[in-house]
């Protein structure tokens, strides 16, 4: 249940019937203190401004109208025209008993999205996945995660880089290995990263090779047999290497999500045609541009949108328009979203204006570019290797791991080596998934090796940790199955808002799901698990049916909002 939404739609009755302005807004919010109450509605006093009558009277005729029986149990009047909310203990417990019988806890089916696609992860294929992709592939998971758990209809599509020029270099260097050893086995492609570096210095330093290279793209780009059998030799590799990646990082992207740029190639003609009939594209010194007056510089000077290079060749803009076209018009979504540094913005607002004036995008269907920063070392810059060097997302999961081996040995007490490996391995991953994710997506942040695996704080070790002791408290409290009590009672302050806050689980899901912002759940879940240690404190739980009943659904509370950020649990550790 979404108590938030249910207090707004009230809310929003209860201001018609005051005669606020139509488009007034309720001004629902969580308190932020206890002595606010849980909720607060502001809304009437922006509406008192517009109607220029007295605040707190048009608050207090608010108050008389709110029809919140058996939700609170007291709304009072404070300041201005605030109203804060106190709702019902009782209501509160009948909710929470009823969420306890429900895999889900209660929560329900969204309504609107139906259906969206995920564009995520995406690398360019011609390099190894570096540290940096562990931002589009670890948020972009926990929202598709996240829609999939409230019923929505996700399309995965990993929209990786295979098709630009620089593929045309690559595979030129291959048919040179080749050429010199016909040992297939031999093809140094296990180093990809070494691979490119070799076939960019020959691309810099060799003329004859670098105009071989531009020739293959083109004869790539229209199909020769020998180019495309290189060039899928490549790509095989690459996408392995990522997959390798995807399943240590606990990202659920298969090989069968991935949509390639490659795969809109035969689109991009009938693109680039359509524009050009509709008068959105024009010619300029050979090359087909698009003019965009509404992203005009201050200046005025209008922003250039190339869909068509002058040699005829298409660009990485045109492939996303064609997928577009694809997303909204053959798939029917009501959504994209896609994942991306923050550097696109602005080819994601030139994708979506020109789209839409080519009906490439239906006006049903809505195209979000969720951005995100860059992460950096300690020393303020990009984050490299000591010497420079890219840091190679496998080698770094591995040293999670590592890292995380070295924590958990040193607080366990009895773990076989088995369970030991189990452990270290989901605190690991789970602890760089969570730095990741607790981070507001759209800034920088600094990667710390010691923040991220401290078992103090809002981190990944701290909510396992959390988890597990809860499990062993009901273990040790001998109750079979928690949930078979009819009664749930909510007599200490710390009782009643603990079990709140179990039941804000969904309207925190709702919140990042709007916000595309995994942090939102982050945020929640650190709190819940720390009020839950103070609950713990003041509230002796033992043949406490109810306060053990409340414990269990902390702990199913914290497993599946982890599960929603691709964290896993342990029974101990
Ligand atoms: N391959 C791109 C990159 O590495 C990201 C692609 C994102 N998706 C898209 N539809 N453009 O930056």
């Amino acid at each position: 249940m979404n108590i938030l939404q249910i207090l707004r739609e009230r809310t929003i009755e209860a201001m018609a019937a005051i005669g606020a302005p139509q488009d007034s807004s309720p001004g629902v919010t969580k308190s932020t203190k206890p002595q606010f109450g849980d909720y607060q509605i502001n809304g009437s006093m922006s509406a008192a401004k517009k109607l220029k009558v007295n605040p707190r009277e048009l608050a207090q005729k608010l108050v008389d109208e709110l029809k919140l029986d058996g939700i609170a149990e007291k709304i009072e009047l404070a300041g201005p025209g605030f109203i804060n909310i106190h709702l019902n203990s009782e209501y509160i417990a009948q909710h929470l008993l009823t969420a306890s019988r429900d895999n889900k806890l209660g929560v329900t089916q969204l309504e609107r999205p139906k259906k969206v696609v995920v564009d995520y992860s995406s690398p360019n294929l011609a390099k190894e996945m570096h540290v940096g992709h562990i931002r589009s592939s670890v948020i972009g998971d926990s929202i598709a995660r996240c829609l999939e758990f409230r019923g929505v209809e996700v399309i995965r599509q990993n929209h990786v880089g295979d098709w630009g020029t620089q593929f045309g270099m690559l595979i030129a260097y291959l048919d040179d290995v080749f050429k010199q050893s016909q040992d297939v086995t031999a093809m140094p492609l296990s180093d990809l990263e070494n691979f490119y570096r070799e076939a960019k210095q020959r691309f810099d330093d060799d003329a004859d090779f670098a105009s071989k290279a531009r020739d293959y793209v083109v004869a790539l780009q229209s199909g020769d047999e020998h180019c495309k059998k290189l060039w899928k030799m490549f790509i095989d590799t690459s996408t392995q290497a990522a997959q390798a990646v995807y399943e240590k990082l606990n990202v659920t992207l298969k090989p069968e999500h991935i949509k390639a740029e490659s795969a809109y190639n035969d689109r991009l003609e009938g693109v680039v045609n359509t524009l050009k009939e509709k008068g959105i594209a024009t010619e300029n010194q050979g090359a087909q541009i698009v003019t965009l007056d509404e992203l005009a510089n201050k200046n005025g000077d209008p922003s250039i949108f190339i869909v068509q290079k002058s040699n005829g060749g298409y660009l990485y803009a045109t492939t996303d328009l064609a997928a577009c076209d694809y997303r909204s018009n053959e798939l029917n979504v009501d959504c994209i979203l896609v994942f991306v540094d923050a550097r696109q913005k602005l080819h994601f607002s030139q994708v979506e204006l020109t789209a839409r004036k080519a009906g490439f995008l239906k006006d049903s269907t809505s195209l979000e570019a969720c951005t995100f920063g860059t992460i950096m070392g300690e020393d303020g810059k990009p984050f490299k290797t000591r010497t420079g060097g890219t840091v190679k997302l496998i080698d770094l999961l591995d040293e999670a791991v590592n890292r995380a081996k070295v924590k958990v040995q040193e607080r366990a007490i009895d773990l076989s080596e088995e369970e030991l490996a189990e452990i270290s391995h989901k605190v690991g991953i789970g602890a760089v998934r969570y730095f990741e994710l607790s981070k507001n997506r759209t800034s920088d942040y600094i990667f710390n090796w010691d923040s991220m695996l401290s078992f103090e704080g809002s981190t990944a070790p701290y909510l396992q940790y959390a988890y597990t002791r809860i499990r062993s408290i009901l273990r040790k409290s001998g109750v079979q199955d928690p949930t078979q009590v009819n009664e749930l009672l909510l007599v200490e302050e710390k009782e009643k808002s603990l079990a709140l806050k179990v039941l804000q689980f969904e309207e925190v899901l709702d919140q990042m799901i709007q916000e595309a912002m995994p942090h939102i759940l982050c945020n929640y879940l650190y709190e819940l698990a720390s009020q839950y240690m103070s609950f713990y404190e003041a509230c002796p739980i033992l043949n406490n049916s109810s306060r053990l009943l409340l414990s269990h659904l902390v702990a199913e509370t914290l497993a599946l909002g982890l599960n929603i950020l691709g964290i896993e649990v342990m029974e101990k550790m």
